[in-house]
């Protein structure tokens, strides 16, 4: 296998990074949401638009948007931006307002065969290098409280339990830089 590379999208490559998102959703998300579940979010939080935006942000250099690479294919990405301190989730229209703030890993997967060689970790150094130059001090990530492998992943990672946003089975860990 050829060593794991890493760069920022284009919008080239926004196929290829829905195709990765299906494929490791369903490999993190199985035995905690129904497959047409999986199905529905990936739809919903990969639309060709907001992927765009989120590579034209990147490219700013307002956030952080890193895939990673086997040759020439995509294997994974990461992605993570500043969240305003009162910011209502755009896929849970008139949902609730949640009063965090900062900057926030919000995405980081890997295909199934990737996982386990360390890419993990090269994604969250490169993040966490972006973050220095921001002078950040901290980040948080949310994680599915069923999905054990994320939360050892944070825990092993330097992360620390923090307030959850509420009593749903989402989990908010902070780490500091
Ligand atoms: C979470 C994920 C990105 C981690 O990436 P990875 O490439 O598997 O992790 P790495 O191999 O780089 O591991 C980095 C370090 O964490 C440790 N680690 C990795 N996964 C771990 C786990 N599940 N439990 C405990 N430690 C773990 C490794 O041993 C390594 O430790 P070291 O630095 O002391 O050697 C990857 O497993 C993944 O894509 N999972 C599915 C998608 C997902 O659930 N994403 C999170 C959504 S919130």
């Amino acid at each position: 296998m050829a060593p794991t590379s890493f760069r920022e999208p284009t919008e080239g490559d926004i196929a290829d990074i829905r195709r990765v998102a299906v494929v490791a959703w369903r490999n993190a998300y199985r035995g905690i949401y129904a497959p047409s579940t999986i199905a529905r979010k990936v739809a919903e939080f990969y639309t060709t638009e907001s992927l765009a935006a989120a590579i034209r942000s990147s490219r700013r250099g307002d956030s952080f948007f890193l895939l990673a690479l086997d040759g020439s294919q995509v294997v994974g990405y990461a992605n993570g931006k500043r969240i305003p301190s009162q910011w209502r989730d755009p896929s849970k229209p008139g949902g609730r307002v949640f009063r965090v703030s900062g900057w926030e890993l919000t995405r980081i997967y890997l295909l199934p065969d990737h996982i386990g060689r360390g890419v993990g970790k090269g994604l969250l150094e490169r993040w966490e290098s972006f973050l220095r130059a921001k002078r950040a001090k901290r980040y948080f990530v949310s994680y599915n409280a069923k999905n054990r492998l994320a939360r050892d992943f944070y825990v092993r990672n330097g992360f620390t339990r923090a307030r959850n946003y509420d009593d749903g089975p989402t989990r908010c860990a902070i780490k500091l830089l």
